[in-house]
Order: C-alpha cells, then structure tokens, then sequence
C-alpha cells in the first residue's frame, strides 16, 4: 500500500534477471533497491522509512544523524529530508573538513547543517560532551544512529523480504553486503524457512555474526556470514574488485559501488566458481542496496588511474 512515505520512490524495487557468467542450472536475479529513488534509494530507504513516520508523528523540529565524510547514510538523510521540509543536522566524524568533499557537498546543497567533531567524541556519540552541547542548541531533534541502525530500521528492512515474496516465487538463496549488519538482521527476521541469506562482511569484523544475531528474533539458523571478501578492510579495494565492478557494469550495464554493493557481486561470482559451492546454488538473488554516491567519492580520493571506476 501506497502511503505519504512512499512519494516519489520507486516501489516494489524491480528484480532483474542477470545472464551474466553463470553456471549452468543457475539463475541470479538482482532486486535494484539503487531504483527507489536516485539519491535516497538502497537500505538507507528501508531504514528512513518509519524513523521519518516517527518523526512527523512525534512534532520534532529537526532530524539528526551520524556518518563518516563520504557516508551513504548522511547523503540519503539529507536528501530525504530535503523531500520533506525537514531540517536535517550531519554529525560528522573527524575534525578536518575538505571542502571539495562531493558527499557533504551534496548533502549541504540539500539543507543539511553539517558538524564535524574530534574522532574520540564521535566515538561516544549521544554520550560526548561534545555533542550534547552542539546538539542542546536545536529545539527538539530527533536522533537517529550512525547507519540509520535502530529498531524501526530493522523493521523497514525486513519489508525487502515481503516484496520479494510477492514478486519472485522461487528464491532460495539470498545475498546481501554487511556493515552493521542490521539490513542482514532485518531480512532474515522475515526469510521463509526454505530461504537462506548469504551475508558479505564488507569490513573486517569478527563479532559482525553476534552483532546480527543479537537483532535477531528467535534462533535463526538459515543464514551464514563470509568474512573473507573485504579486500583489505572497510572502505579498502583491491584491482581485483575494481576491474571485477567496471567489466560488470560492461556487461550488464548494472552500476556497484566499492564499498558496498561491489564486494557482495565479487563474492557471489568468487563463489560460483567453486564448484562445490555453486552445486548448492539454484536460485539466486541479490539485494542491491545502493550506496552509489560513493562511486563519486571513490573516484575522488583515488589517485591511481588504474584503479578508477567507470
Ligand atoms: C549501500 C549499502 N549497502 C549495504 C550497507 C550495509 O548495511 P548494514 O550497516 O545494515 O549492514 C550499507 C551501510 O549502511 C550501505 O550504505
């Protein structure tokens, strides 16, 4: 159902087939959550989604969040908000502010009023000094975690699952990229019995398993994390995966950005050239979470040619 949350995305997010490489007796689709909207598609709708519900329902007068300088989640905050007339506020990790930074640019062209804070009170969040006295200047913020992770989150995310029911019969094998976890966390809560997630750590995080299952409710056990496919760490990249991005893109004309969406398509195509693996496989789908700002962002910081994105 349609409701004013909904304006102007794109719902339910197309799912695409990709002939692309694959095993025979394989079939992997693409569910484009990137297509819900250009600026604030991906997880990071599925998470706003009912922490902008409590919002207009709760009479706050500005909405507040967390990111680091190039963060999906800042970009998706600002530009939502700008949709809806509502003052949006970036707490921004690290003192040092470039001002050819392209995401807090854009965020700022949206409205956002961007802070940025010592890395060591950024750690503390709502608890630092800091921001406490940064934050005591608005009237009534409402505040919502670095990532957009909180319970409405999960709630927002776990709705991926009921479309996919409603679209696409047959899907047993569902992948997905992790940073906190939560968008994992959300979608297994709704998986059916028969369907498993398949869960891409884009960082190296060990506890990432308990941090999803900890959100979890009731013992899940149709899921799995991979911790080897981070490519050096949060944000790193290796050739492998730059190439791997830009000949998918060639071939599909599908965009993945680095981070994120990247390392979930290198995995599943480093796992189907196992064939022990890829036996097990039939029905695939991968979730695109979006995050496509941050191919500018990439493009920005990267200094090596060969490593650019196209
Ligand atoms: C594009 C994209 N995909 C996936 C994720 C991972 O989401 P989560 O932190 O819920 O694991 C993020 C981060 O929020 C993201 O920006």
């Amino acid at each position: 159902m349609q409701s004013a949350l909904d304006r102007d995305v794109v719902l339910p997010s197309p799912i695409e087939a990709i002939e692309y490489k694959l095993p025979v007796g394989v079939r992997l689709h693409i569910k484009r959550e990137d297509l819900i909207h250009p600026q604030h598609g991906g997880n990071k709708w599925r998470k706003l989604k009912y922490n902008l519900q409590a919002y207009l329902r709760g009479g706050y007068t500005e909405l507040v969040t967390f990111g680091g300088a190039f963060s999906n989640h800042i970009a998706a905050t600002a530009s939502i908000c700008a949709d809806y007339g509502i003052t949006s506020v970036g707490i921004i990790r690290g003192t040092y502010s470039d001002p050819a930074n392209p995401t807090l640019i854009n965020a700022q062209q949206h409205g956002m009023q961007i802070h940025h804070i010592p890395k060591d009170a950024y750690r503390l969040k709502e608890e630092s000094t800091v921001f406490r006295e940064l934050i005591s200047r608005y009237s009534s913020p409402y505040i919502i975690p670095e990532g957009g992770s909180n319970q409405l989150a999960l709630t927002g995310v776990s709705e991926i699952v009921t479309e996919i029911r409603a679209q696409e019969e047959q899907v047993e094998h569902i992948f997905v990229a992790a940073g906190t976890g939560t968008t994992a966390a959300g979608i297994i809560n709704n998986l059916e019995p028969n369907q498993f997630l398949h869960v891409i750590a884009v960082l190296k995080h060990a506890g990432l398993d308990a941090d999803i299952r900890q959100r979890l409710s009731g013992n899940k056990t149709n899921w799995k994390v991979y911790h080897d496919y981070h490519h050096g760490g949060y944000a790193r990249v290796s050739g492998e995966l730059i190439s791997f991005i830009n000949e998918f893109k060639k071939e599909t004309g599908i965009p993945l950005d680095p981070i994120y969406t990247g390392k979930m398509m290198y995995a599943i195509y480093d796992l189907l050239g196992q064939e022990s693996v890829s036996e097990h496989l039939g029905n695939m789908l991968a979730i695109h979470t979006g995050g496509l700002q941050g191919i500018t962002g990439y493009n920005y910081m990267n200094k090596d040619e060969s490593l650019a994105l196209r």
